[in-house]
């Protein structure tokens, strides 16, 4: 597992967080504990002790001293019974220890008003409790005496070190319980990730997007790997996509290429029979190199749109006006072969707030379609209001078109009848630039057709 990889560092934070609960809290039971255990054994000395010194009244009775040495070795304690300059008369249960001073003259003068003296005190490194108690006289000429007591601590400070001990366990049971964490997070967090890092790779460097990252879960890492699947998908229909433009291009570029390649040809090598003929030769090299022209532009127009790298030029115009000019611009071809052209407006202005220039190109297009696809009738606009928005319709006559051949309509380089289109200089890219800028102004078109009959096609815009 490498040092920064996100499962260590959700290890580390885990520990981190473990040990900063455990060790404060370590710390507090430690001293709850010890506090307890010396007030415990305060009480308990005070209270033998007050025993002790009821129950001894007459110094120097030797069934006395017994019954002390009895006790003190019951109770683990040592006594020491002083008079009343603090000079020692017995002895129970004592180590050598505690020989040094039992009582400062301070801690006598307390004894000899009655009163309880407490004291921690040390000899040799180890620490005792002393709790110094004054014995009940008999009768009141008799001598102050007190029945001093010691207690080791040895048994405190053993249950110390068994809370220690149990801290540190606790803490090295924290730090397994981390890393067994850490190792489940891992695989549950890291697997996954790991194998999303793959397929990424496979995506950027091999461009294979065969692999998918095989996890599904309801969670974050389940959204990201159904994201990343997504996005390979995505690319890969992009880069299909691609190829196949650029392999109609190619092919879209052969057609003219190779006409005005041959007709050159035939003209250089004076193929030709008549001043005429040489003419239409001539003609066709030039309608090929239009069509060429006609390609480039198209393309440019198309690429710079989806890229999305043309701007609108929004303003307010007259809709009624632009539909009237646009007619008149077509006139000439649609007289060429025989056709009627109508302009069906509203009295009133209707106006639009658009880009002009697409504007007309999108009425160009689809003007130019009715006409090269009517061999006989008329072509009419309609324009009307509808409300929240305003509709133009442009009808034909012409040849119509399949329903199933509707819907692929607005792919690039779609022609339902290639030669029919090529001969009349379309490029199979018109309806794809339209439906493009019909979109960017938020309207919509629809195609409506009968084989034969005609075509109608239907442009809504917000108004
Ligand atoms: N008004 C219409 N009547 C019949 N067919 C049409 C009409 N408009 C478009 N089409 C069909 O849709 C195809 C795609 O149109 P378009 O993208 O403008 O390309 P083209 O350059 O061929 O005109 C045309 O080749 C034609 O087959
Ligand atoms: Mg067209």
């Amino acid at each position: 597992m490498r040092l920064n990889s996100v499962v260590f560092k959700i290890g580390a934070t885990i520990l981190f967080l473990q040990l900063i609960i455990l060790i404060p809290f370590g710390y507090i039971v430690l001293q709850l504990i010890l506090n307890y255990s010396i007030n415990q054994t305060e009480t308990q000395l005070v209270q033998l002790s007050e025993k002790y010194a009821g129950e001894i009244n007459e110094l120097e009775d030797p069934e006395n001293i017994q019954l002390l040495e009895h006790l003190t070795e019951m109770t683990n304690t040592s006594a020491v019974i002083v008079d009343q300059d603090g000079k020692i008369i017995t002895k129970a249960n004592w180590h050598d220890e505690l020989t040094n001073q039992i009582v400062t003259d301070d801690q006598l003068q307390h004894l000899h008003k009655g009163e309880t003296v407490i004291e921690e005190v040390s000899f040799n490194g180890s620490t005792y409790l002393k709790v110094g108690q004054p014995i009940v006289k008999e009768n009141k000429n008799e001598e102050n005496a007190s029945v001093i007591l010691f207690s080791s601590f040895g048994l405190i400070s053993n249950s110390i070190h068994n809370i220690i001990i149990l801290v540190i366990l606790a803490s090295l049971g924290a730090i397994g319980l981390a890393i067994g964490f850490t190792i489940f997070i891992s695989k549950k967090i890291g697997g996954p990730l790991i194998a999303m890092e793959k397929v990424a790779k496979q995506i950027a460097e091999k461009k294979d997007f065969s692999r998918k990252v095989d996890y599904q879960a309801n969670d974050e890492i389940g959204s990201l790997a159904t994201a990343i699947n997504h996005l390979s998908q995505t690319l890969e229909r992009y880069q299909t996509n691609r190829n196949e433009f650029f392999s109609n291009i190619t092919h879209e570029l052969k057609t003219p290429l190779t006409y005005v390649k041959g007709y050159a040809n035939a003209v250089r090598h004076e193929m030709y029979q008549s001043e005429e003929e040489k003419q239409e030769f001539l003609e066709i090299i030039e309608n090929e190199a239009d069509h060429i022209s006609n390609l480039m532009d198209d393309l440019t127009d198309l690429s710079k749109i989806e890229e999305g790298k043309i701007d609108l030029n929004k303003e307010a115009f007259n809709l009624n006006m632009l539909a009237e000019e646009m007619m008149r611009r077509s006139q000439f071809r649609a007289n060429q072969k025989g056709l009627k052209l109508h302009v069906y407006t509203p009295n009133t202005p209707i106006h639009l707030y658009a880009d002009k220039n697409r504007m007309e190109q999108i009425f160009t297009n689809l003007i130019e379609n009715a006409v090269r696809y009517t061999e006989k009738g008329e072509i009419k606009i309609e324009v009307t209001d509808i409300g929240n928005h305003i509709q133009v319709k442009i009808i034909d006559t012409g040849i119509g078109i399949k329903k199933q051949d509707i819907p692929f309509l607005f792919e690039r380089f779609y022609r339902v009848d290639k030669s029919r289109s090529r001969a009349n200089g379309g490029t199979g890219l018109g309806l794809s630039i339209v439906k493009n800028l019909v979109e960017m102004h938020e309207g919509t078109i629809d195609f409506d057709s009968e084989l034969n009959k005609g075509t109608t096609v239907t442009l809504t815009f917000p108004k």
